[in-house]
């Protein structure tokens, strides 16, 4: 069985070319040597290397890899994915890289198609992280045009349901302002994301990280807190530290960011699997909407999803249709119901009540398994089990727009 490692910065390439891979080998991503010595020494050898040309100091890490990473007694064969100017890249050829190929990796440019699949292997994809037992699963981003839409309260409960799928989840509360363990019932904390205001703070040992953590005892879902009021805002590298140190650890994380298009945005959102923008219906919140979700479309258009929350009536979507199609934003677009009951009672997080008695728990779960969140056995049912969940609504092929975005926006998009 052929062991390969793929390192690279954007979670979403990775995510990708570890999917390529893994119909010939098993596939490991790691972010520093150890890691893949670490692999190494529980799988036995290491076959292939890929490493993204985005990746830091790469000449650094090739030459050591040479060293540290030996198949068979020579080393493991070195590729780069991306791009890379000719002096830079003939300068890595000396340093031991094998060849470049383009992102996302084709399999027939690295010689990996005479290879056959081991068709007794495991076929899904088993993604592990450096560190045993962690499964790579999802990083995911809140974010909303203004305060109060809805991105903790959306936030929490997904947490929750992949903590109590997976026994393992992160929520980080990235708003300086955030609430979110209060929002879960739990009254006091500690620690919080200020503990990584400093770079080394990503190289925290797991112990300490844990220490840091407080637990939903209801899902199992774990908190770092926001350090409420105490700060203005929460640098980008803050946040960044954050996501790094728990990366390590933790396969799925939910991330609650402050209102607006903000740094810390920016900086998370390579990282991130998805991206969900949470808006409200209301009609003189649109402009604002509309302005955020381009900016965020422009940013990431292949992770960014759509939640109108606090739907009192269908109607109240065809505006926000109108305007996707007319900056032709193809991002899903779901929404919430107005949950005045669910939210009034505090038993339970309204995603958990059942799906048969509350709609917003029914589009919710809907939601998340579009997100591909879903378990039968656990909190969320399936198609089949719930026939009655909303699906997804997409944009429509072609309401016709009015023109105002037009008059409003002065510009189209293209
Ligand atoms: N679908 C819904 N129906 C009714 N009430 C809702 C719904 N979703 C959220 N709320 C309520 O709206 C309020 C604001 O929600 P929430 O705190 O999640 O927003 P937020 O985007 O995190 O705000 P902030 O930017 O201040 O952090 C809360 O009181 C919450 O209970
Ligand atoms: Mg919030």
């Amino acid at each position: 069985m052929k062991v390969f490692i793929v390192i690279d910065v954007d979670a979403g390439r990775l995510a990708q070319n570890i999917k390529i891979l893994s119909d010939y080998g098993k596939v490991f991503d790691a972010r520093s040597v150890q890691e893949m010595v670490q692999v190494r020494e529980r799988e036995g050898h290491v076959d292939a290397v890929f490493l993204s040309t985005n990746v830091p100091n790469i000449r650094e890490t090739v030459v050591k890899i040479g060293k540290n990473l030996r198949a068979d007694g020579s080393p493991a064969h070195v590729f780069l994915i991306g791009e890379m100017n000719p002096d830079t890249l003939a300068d890595l050829f000396d340093a031991g890289v094998r060849d470049i190929t383009r992102h996302p990796i084709n399999p027939v440019e690295v010689g990996l198609h005479k290879k056959l699949p081991t068709l007794t292997d495991e076929r899904e994809i088993s993604v592990h992280f450096g560190t045993p037992q962690a499964t790579r699963e999802k990083i995911i981003l809140f974010c909303s045009p203004k305060g109060g839409d809805g991105k903790t309260t959306i936030s929490t409960q997904t947490g929750a349901v992949i903590a109590k799928m997976t026994g393992q989840a992160l929520l980080i509360d990235a708003d300086y302002a955030g609430n979110a363990y209060r929002k879960l019932g739990i009254t006091s904390m500690t620690h919080s994301i200020i503990d990584f205001e400093k770079e080394d703070s990503q190289l925290l040992d797991r112990h300490s990280l844990e220490n840091k953590l407080i637990t939903h005892q209801q899902s199992g879902l774990k908190v770092l807190p926001s350090p409420w009021n105490e700060h203005t805002s929460i640098p980008a590298k803050m946040a960044e530290n954050a996501l790094l140190a728990y990366r390590r650890f933790y396969g799925n994380i939910v991330v609650d960011l402050h209102q607006g298009y903000t740094p810390a945005f920016e900086t998370l959102k390579d990282y991130a699997t998805d991206i969900i923008c949470v808006c409200r219906p209301e009609e003189d919140e649109l402009e604002r909407a509309m302005e955020m979700i381009i900016r965020l479309y422009e940013a990431a258009p292949d992770k960014l999803r759509i939640i109108v929350n606090g739907l009192r009536n269908e109607k109240e979507l065809q505006p926000i249709r109108v305007g996707l199609e007319q900056f032709k934003i193809k991002a899903p677009l779901s929404s919430l119901p107005y949950a005045d009951k669910e939210f009034a009672q505090r038993k339970e997080l309204p995603v958990f009540l059942e799906p048969k008695r509350s709609l917003y728990s029914r589009e919710l779960r809907a939601i998340l398994k579009g997100l591909g969140i879903t378990n039968s056995k656990d909190a969320v049912p399936t198609a089949t089990a719930e026939p009655g969940a909303s699906k997804e609504k997409e944009t429509p092929s072609a309401p016709k727009g009015p023109g105002w975005l037009r008059k409003k926006f002065g510009r189209v998009a293209d």
